[in-house]
C-alpha cells in the first residue's frame, strides 16, 4: 500500500505578526494553553502514520531543537516526577525528528527544497507550522485525511477550506476542475490574488506532496512579495501532475493571527476537563474562575 511516511514542518518565517514576542520565541513554540504549536504538529502527524518528521528552522530558532532535548540533567530529574515530560519522550519515540535550517526567509518554497535530502526518493507531507488543527475527538483528522486519499490514489492533494471572497487575497487560491468523490482535481492555483480569485477555497496548512515537487521548486522564480512560492511550483506542476484539493476533518485555526491563536486557545482551553470546569460563557463573553 502506498503510505505517507515523512513530513516537513517549516518553521522559518519571519513571525512578523507576533511581534515582539516572537523576537526572542519561535512561533510554533507559542503555547495553545500549556502546550506548544508544534506538538500538537507532531502529534496530528503521529495519528497519520508518520514516523519521521523534519522541522525547518531559521538560523536563530535553537529553542526549538532545546524544547525537545530531554537529555539534559534538569530535564532527566523532572521526567522522573512530571508526565508532560514523559510524554514528550513517547512523542520522539513515535516520531523521529529532524531539523535542517533554512538561512533565510526567502518564502515556503525556498522551506520546502530545504527537505530534498530528507524526502530523498519519497513523496511526502508538508504541514505549515502555524496552521493548527483541533481534533476534537476525531482520529482522523487534518494531514490524517489527506493521507487516507493518497493511500488510494497517490497523488499531490492540497487541503482547502472556503473562506469569504474578500479574503482571498491572503491565500493560495485553487481553481477546482472536477469533482472526484470528495475531492476536487484543479486546473490551476494562484498566490493571493488581488482580485477575481479563480475560487474561494483557499490552501490552509496541509499538502501532500510527491517528490517532483522538487524539480518544480527548481524552475520557481521568486513571486508574490518577493518570496519563493510553493503556490507557484504547484502552478508549474499542473501541466503535467494531478493535484487534489480537499477539505479535512478538524477544525482550523491560523495560530499565526492574533485571533485565530485565541481562537484555537479558547477552543482547546473547553474541551479539556482540567479547564473547562473553571470557564463559564454568558451573553458577556467568556468568564474565568479560578479560585
Ligand atoms: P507565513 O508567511 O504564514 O508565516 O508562513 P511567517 O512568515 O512566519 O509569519 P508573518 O506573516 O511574518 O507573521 C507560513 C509557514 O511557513 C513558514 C512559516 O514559519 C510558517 O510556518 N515559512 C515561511 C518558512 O519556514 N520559511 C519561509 O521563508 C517562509
Amino acid at each position: 500500500m502506498n503510505k505517507i511516511k515523512k513530513v516537513v514542518i517549516p518553521v522559518a518565517g519571519k513571525g512578523t505578526r507576533f511581534l515582539p514576542i516572537t523576537k526572542t520565541i519561535s512561533k510554533t513554540l507559542l503555547p495553545i494553553v500549556d502546550t506548544p504549536v508544534i506538538q500538537y504538529l507532531l502529534e496530528e502527524a503521529v495519528q497519520a502514520g508518520i514516523k519521521e518528521a523534519l522541522i525547518i528552522i531559521g538560523y536563530s530558532q535553537n529553542d526549538v531543537i532545546n524544547y525537545f532535548n530531554t537529555e539534559s540533567t534538569y530535564v532527566q530529574k523532572l521526567s522522573k516526577d512530571y508526565e508532560e515530560i514523559k510524554y514528550i519522550k513517547k512523542l520522539k519515540q513515535q516520531i523521529r525528528i529532524s531539523y535542517v535550517f533554512q538561512e533565510e526567509a526567502k518564502g515556503l518554497g525556498d522551506a520546502v527544497y530545504h527537505a530534498k535530502a530528507f524526502a530523498d526518493k519519497d513523496d511526502f507531507a508538508l504541514i505549515l507550522g502555524d496552521d493548527f488543527v483541533f481534533s476534537n475527538g476525531l482520529s482522523t483528522y487534518g494531514i490524517g485525511s489527506l493521507c487516507k486519499f493518497y493511500e488510494k490514489n497517490p497523488n499531490y492533494y492540497l487541503g482547502v477550506q472556503e473562506v469569504p471572497y474578500e479574503m482571498a487575497y491572503k491565500y493560495g487560491i485553487v481553481k477546482p476542475e472536477t469533482q472526484i468523490s470528495n475531492c476536487f482535481k484543479i486546473d490551476g492555483i494562484v498566490e493571493k490574488p488581488q482580485n477575481n480569485p479563480p475560487s474561494n477555497m483557499a490552501c490552509v496548512g496541509r499538502y501532500i506532496l510527491k517528490n517532483s515537487i522538487f524539480n518544480y521548486l527548481e524552475k520557481t522564480k521568486v513571486g508574490v512579495g518577493g518570496e519563493i512560492q510553493l503556490t507557484d511550483a504547484l502552478a508549474l506542476a499542473l501541466d503535467k501532475e494531478d493535484i487534489y484539493a480537499s477539505e479535512f476533518d478538524g477544525i482550523r485555526y491560523d495560530v499565526g493571527s492574533k485571533a485565530g491563536y485565541v481562537e484555537a486557545t479558547i477552543a482547546v482551553a473547553m474541551s479539556r476537563n482540567d479547564l473547562s470546569e473553571n470557564m463559564i460563557t454568558d451573553c458577556n463573553g467568556l468568564r474565568l474562575r479560578y479560585w
